[in-house]
C-alpha cells in the first residue's frame, strides 16, 4: 500500500491531464533535461521521470519541497527502519498522549481532537529522530505525515476553511509514501521563487504551470506548510492561518508583468505553458489573472508558438459556476 505522489487533493493538480500534457511534450519538444518550475504536487515531474536524464523540480512551498525530496531525491534510505517508526506511531494510545501544538490549534477544527493530537505527536517525534535518520528518511517521514493528515482533514480539499458544525470522526492512520527509484537520474530539488530561479536555470524544456487566479497556495495549504516547517507560530482568524509568506505575484493583477519577466529570463530550447479559460466565473477569486492573448503575445517574442486545448472540469472544491472549462497548452520552440 502506501501513498503515491498523486494521492493528495491539490487545486490545479494536472494529474487527470498528465497523459495529454506528456504526449504533447513528447510530440513537440526534444531534450534531455526538464524543469517543472511551479511543480505543485510534482505529478508532471513524476510523469517525465522515465523520459529525461535531468529533472529540475521547483516550488516555493516548504511542504512541496519536502514531498519532492521524499519521493525523488537520489539518496539512500532504509524502508525497514521507517516501517518500524510507522508501526510504533500507529500503536500509540492517543489517550496517553499530552496536548500539543496541533491538538491545541487544529483539534475539533481541521481534524478531530484525537487525530490532531496524533499528528502533533508524530511531528514532534520526527524532530527527535534527526540524529538517527538521514535527511531523505526525515523527508519521507514528514511527507508521509502530510499525506496521512491530508487524507483525514475536515475540509473540502484545501485549508481556506474547515467544515463547521460536524462531529469529526477519528480516522487518522500513519501510512508511508512509496519513494521512486531515481538512481539513474540527476534530480535537482529547489524552493525558489520561479522568477528568481529562471535567471540561473539552464535546461532544455521548461514547464510553466503558475497559479491562475487570486487564490494564494501558501494560504490554501497553510496547515500542511505549518506541519512541514514546524516552527509552531501563532495562528490567526477563523481559518487559523500564520502570518503571510510566499505570496505569489501570479495571484495579483501584476501577474502579466511577472509572466513576461519569467519568459524573458528563461534560457532553454522549449517552453511549455499550462493555463485555462476561467474568465467568466461568478467568484472574483477564481477569475484568471492573465489573458490567453497576453500569454500568446509574450510567448511569441521568444519563438514559434503552438496552442492546444482540451475540455476539462477541474477541481474547484465543488463550487462550479462555469461549465465550459478548457485547459490550454502553449508550446514555444525558442528562437525559431
Ligand atoms: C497550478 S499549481 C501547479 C500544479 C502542478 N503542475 C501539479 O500538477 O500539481 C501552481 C504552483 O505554483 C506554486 N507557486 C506559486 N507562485 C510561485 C512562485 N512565484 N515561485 C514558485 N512557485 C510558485 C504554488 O505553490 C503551486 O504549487
Amino acid at each position: 500500500m502506501g501513498y503515491d505522489i498523486w494521492n493528495r487533493r491539490y487545486t490545479g493538480s494536472k494529474y487527470k491531464l498528465s497523459e495529454w500534457i506528456i504526449d504533447l511534450i513528447e510530440n513537440n519538444c526534444v531534450g534531455n533535461s526538464f524543469c517543472d518550475i511551479f511543480a505543485g504536487t510534482g505529478i508532471i515531474s513524476y510523469s517525465m521521470l522515465d523520459k529525461v536524464n535531468s529533472l529540475f523540480i521547483n516550488d516555493f512551498l516548504f511542504s512541496n519541497e519536502i514531498i519532492y525530496k521524499a519521493f525523488f531525491e537520489n539518496a539512500p534510505y532504509n524502508m525497514t527502519k521507517l516501517e518500524n517508526i510507522k508501526e510504533q506511531c500507529n500503536k500509540e494510545n492517543v489517550k496517553n498522549l499530552s496536548d500539543n501544538y496541533c491538538s491545541k490549534w487544529y483539534g475539533n477544527r481541521f481534524f478531530s481532537y484525537n487525530d490532531a493530537k496524533l499528528i502533533g505527536y508524530i511531528r514532534d517525534n520526527i524532530e527527535t529522530l534527526k540524529n538517527e535518520f538521514n535527511e531523505k528518511e526525515i523527508c519521507i517521514l514528514i511527507a508521509s505525515l502530510l499525506y496521512s493528515a491530508d487524507k483525514v482533514a475536515n475540509t473540502v480539499g484545501h485549508y481556506d476553511a474547515y467544515i463547521k458544525g460536524k462531529n469529526i470522526e477519528d480516522k487518522f492512520i500513519f501510512d508511508l509514501i512509496n519513494p521512486y527509484d531515481t538512481r539513474e537520474k540527476d534530480i535537482v530539488i529547489t524552493r525558489y521563487d520561479a522568477n528568481e530561479y529562471a535567471r540561473d536555470l539552464k535546461c532544455d524544456i521548461v514547464y510553466i504551470d503558475p497559479p491562475y487566479n487570486s487564490r494564494q497556495y501558501s494560504r490554501f495549504y497553510h496547515v500542511l506548510e505549518n506541519i512541514a516547517s514546524w516552527e509552531k507560530p501563532m495562528l490567526y482568524g477563523e481559518a487559523l492561518k500564520p502570518a503571510p509568506q510566499n505570496m505569489s505575484e501570479y495571484c495579483r493583477s501584476s501577474a502579466p508583468i511577472a509572466f513576461k519577466k519569467l519568459i524573458d529570463a528563461l534560457n532553454c530550447k522549449y517552453i511549455v505553458v499550462s493555463y485555462n479559460n476561467t474568465y467568466k466565473s461568478k467568484s472574483s477569486s477564481s477569475k484568471n489573472k492573465i489573458t490567453l492573448e497576453e500569454i500568446r503575445s509574450i510567448l511569441e517574442n521568444k519563438g514559434t508558438v503552438k496552442v492546444f486545448d482540451k475540455s476539462h472540469r477541474y477541481f474547484n472544491a465543488g463550487k462550479s459556476d462555469f461549465t465550459d472549462h478548457k485547459e490550454y497548452i502553449f508550446i514555444v520552440k525558442v528562437g525559431d
